[in-house]
């Protein structure tokens, strides 16, 4: 826990990817460590989980967006403000990790170049039906110069070093940071995304 002492700064982390990458069960593996039995995500939701950095309370903000084509235009609307992003792609499907460059120009169009981007190869617990080698991940992830790790949100595999990883290089440039006012507000942006707090 913090002392009374401490900041607390609030910053807002989108999930990417195709749709039935995994992006929902990361969330809940990271902040509830569970997984969801089979829902499609139809709109958008964000879940909190705070962590420490130093002398800093950093509360994540986490949107969970559709990875459906038509839920396209809504999902990259709320890429807008956020200082990071865990792009997901599947390891058992080869599309969507070719898709996930289309998704990083989503990503630099809407948050800027200088945003904060982890790459994650999920499901790496279906080695039998692996289709995207770690090599080709690893590769894609160096030449957008970013962070890069195979995940499995049902073995719950690299998860926390994935956020970890995120949010250390996002307190790096803390002075972008919202200062944290209170849950009420992550409340009031839930219900009116245009609300500042989420921005
Ligand atoms: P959309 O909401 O449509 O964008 O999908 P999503 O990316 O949020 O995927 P979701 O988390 O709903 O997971 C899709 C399916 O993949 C579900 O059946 C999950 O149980 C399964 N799944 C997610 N992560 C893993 C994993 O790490 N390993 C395995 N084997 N299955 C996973």
């Amino acid at each position: 826990m913090a002392g009374s002492g401490d900041k607390k700064l609030v910053t807002k982390l989108v999930m990417a990817g195709d749709s039935n990458v995994g992006k929902t069960c990361i969330v809940s593996r990271y902040t509830e460590n569970t997984i969801p039995s089979y829902i499609s995500t139809v709109g958008i939701d964000f879940k909190t989980k705070t962590i420490q950095i130093d002398d800093t309370e950093l509360k994540l903000q986490i949107w969970d967006t559709a990875g459906q084509e038509r839920f396209h235009t809504l999902s990259v609307s709320y890429f807008r403000g956020a200082q990071g992003f865990v792009l997901v792609y599947d390891i058992t499907n080869p599309n969507s990790f070719e898709n996930t460059s289309l998704w990083m120009k989503d990503i630099k169009m809407k948050a800027g170049e200088e945003v904060e981007v982890v790459l994650l190869g999920n499901k790496c617990d279906m080695e039998d039906k692996r289709e995207v080698s770690k090599e080709r991940g690893e590769k894609l992830a160096w030449e957008h110069g970013i962070p890069f790790f195979e995940t499995s949100a049902k073995e719950n595999i690299n998860i926390e070093n994935a956020f970890f990883i995120l949010s250390e290089a996002i307190y790096a440039k803390r002075s972008s940071l919202l200062i944290d006012r209170s849950v009420v507000n992550l409340q009031e942006s839930k219900k009116n995304p245009s609300c500042l707090a989420c921005r």
